[in-house]
């Protein structure tokens, strides 16, 4: 009992020691652009099966850089890029991995690398922060995702991200 209770402090000390407690946020709007001339999300593979609403079909892979932004036009300040892959899944899900590059500020040249499901039916969807480099190496937590405008012709869309990144302490 004793041991166990032992094991339980040295347990939430190590979590409290290696993850900071606040975390840093972001607010980006990214913008995902399918349509010519300038796309900014490119579908490498096209799948068999094509969904209900949207151009997009299940099994569908497609490589994104996409610009964010601090506000919601596409002429806003830039703030990083979010560089990936998103895979299309049967239900309305996407499958996203990328790394969210940044590009001004304080931590300018630091990525954070993010992986997740984005149920796109869903007002707020959650993602996993996995990881990242330079001021977040090894670092963990979340993004909120919201559509803030979707075309269903073109797939062009715009998102919301609120990303709460909690730096490890090294
Ligand atoms: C960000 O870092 C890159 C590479 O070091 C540099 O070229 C660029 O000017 C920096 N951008 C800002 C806005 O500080
Ligand atoms: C696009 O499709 C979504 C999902 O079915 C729907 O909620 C939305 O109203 C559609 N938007 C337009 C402009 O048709």
């Amino acid at each position: 009992m004793a041991s166990y209770l032992l094991s339980l402090l040295f347990l939430s000390l190590t979590l409290t020691l290696v993850i900071a407690e606040k975390p840093v946020h972001f607010h980006f709007y990214q913008h995902k652009t399918f349509s010519a001339p300038n796309p900014s999300d490119v579908r490498v593979a096209k799948g068999p099966i094509p969904l209900p609403v949207g151009p997009f079909s299940f099994g569908d892979i497609i490589v994104l850089d996409d610009p964010l932004t601090s506000g919601p036009e596409a002429t806003s300040p830039l703030l990083g890029r979010a560089q990936g892959l998103d895979s299309v899944m049967n239900s309305l899900t996407v499958t996203w991995v990328f790394n969210i590059v940044l590009t001004c500020g304080e931590y300018n040249g630091s990525t954070i690398a993010i992986m997740g499901r984005d149920d796109i039916l869903l007002r707020v969807r959650e993602l996993s922060v996995v990881g990242g480099s330079g001021a977040f190496r090894m670092a963990r937590g979340y993004v909120l995702v919201k559509t803030y405008s979707v075309d269903n012709i073109t797939g062009d869309s715009e998102l919301e991200l609120d990303v709460y990144v909690y730096p490890a302490k090294l």
